[in-house]
């Protein structure tokens, strides 16, 4: 490293938390830093990411809003009814546009259950959509969406709502941007933050044929591809770098020794970029790559364990007709 870019880089972290003041920002010097340079998923969703994201559930390849979506319509109206009438807080994980739980709403209100609806998303255009349409088409419902993060939530969730009882979505394979380690943390934490007897439905990615999995991450319109790369545009937008998009290709593989399929940006070339607004200088060697995404898929047995470790006990578990996808009902303990 040449002597201008070690001073620069200890100018960066002796003002580390004045210069970068965001935590997208904190976790892009982090992990752009690291030998393996990564990002979180969850930076795909600016609004252009939101955006490119609906339009990737509406590609042929792309089984799992379909799956999802059948389960829903089919069984939607049952899935609470263990509660008996009782009333409840329904809160959602990464509600996104909410398509799905609208369905699903829908089917709730008609089958007479009471509850107040609490979804969040880190994206504001996914929440602000999402309860501009409840409000106006379930007037009486109480909406309150809730922007940031979900993870800070978890451990209190039940202090959010009125009724006792909470009821929670996490859908659309969401959970399978963990590890299974990671996922038993952030369910261990939300089990913290319910009480005994509250329940979950979580929608799972069913493991299946690796070609169809493959080819559900690499459309042939290349949605996904744009939505991978946006991430370059929005470091290139919020933290002042320049990134070319043009000199970076998306890969996306099933990796069987990790149950998923991960997503790489590889750089084509060798390069140099600079983050102006971070002060930071990062290489590219070429055919570097950059993991941006992994999505773990569940056996039926994996789910058992998975519910097990974090505290939950699974109560149902309801598939599509083609067993792609499933939403499981579990219990807190
Ligand atoms: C794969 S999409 C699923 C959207 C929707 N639940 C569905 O089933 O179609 C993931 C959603 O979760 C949101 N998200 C991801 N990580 C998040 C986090 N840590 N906190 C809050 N929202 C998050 C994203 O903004 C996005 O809307």
């Amino acid at each position: 490293m040449s002597d201008l870019m070690l001073k620069k880089q200890r100018i960066v972290e002796e003002n580390f938390d004045t210069i970068v003041d965001s935590e997208f920002a904190k976790d892009v010097v982090y992990g752009l830093s690291q030998p393996q340079k990564r990002l979180s998923s969850k930076y795909f969703y600016n609004d252009a990411g939101s955006q490119l994201f609906d339009l990737i559930t509406e590609q042929p390849e792309y089984y799992l809003t379909r799956a999802e979506t059948d389960i829903i319509q089919k069984y939607g109206s049952q899935f609470f009814t263990c509660l008996e009438g009782t009333p409840f807080n329904l809160f959602e994980l990464g509600c996104g546009n909410g398509d799905k739980t609208f369905n699903l709403i829908e089917n709730m209100l008609s089958a007479g259950q009471h509850f107040s609806f609490y979804p969040m998303d880190i994206s504001k255009v996914a929440i602000d959509g999402l309860v501009k349409n409840l409000h106006q088409s379930f007037p009486l419902l109480n909406v309150q969406g809730q922007l940031g993060d979900y993870h800070q939530f978890l451990a209190q969730i039940n202090t959010l709502g009125k009724q006792q009882q909470n009821v929670v979505l996490f859908l659309g394979s969401n959970i399978g941007n963990y590890t299974p380690a990671q996922a038993a943390e952030l369910l261990g934490d939300l089990k913290k933050g319910l009480n005994s007897g509250d329940l979950l439905l979580i929608g799972m990615d069913l493991k299946k044929d690796f070609d169809r999995m493959t080819a559900a991450y690499n459309d042939k319109n290349k949605v996904t591809e744009k939505f991978n790369l946006n991430l370059l545009s929005r470091m290139n937008e919020e933290l002042g770098a320049n990134f070319d998009v043009n000199k970076f290709n998306h890969y996306e593989i099933y990796n069987p020794l990790d149950n998923a399929m991960q997503s790489f940006l590889v750089a084509i070339e060798k390069q140099s970029i600079s983050l102006s607004t971070i002060n930071l200088d990062i290489e590219f060697d070429a055919f570097e790559t950059l993991f941006v995404e992994s999505s773990h898929k569940y056996s039926f047995r994996d789910i058992e364990i998975l519910a097990h470790k974090s505290g939950f006990e699974v109560v149902e578990s309801y598939t599509d007709d083609k067993q792609d996808f499933v939403d499981s009902l579990w219990r807190r303990l």
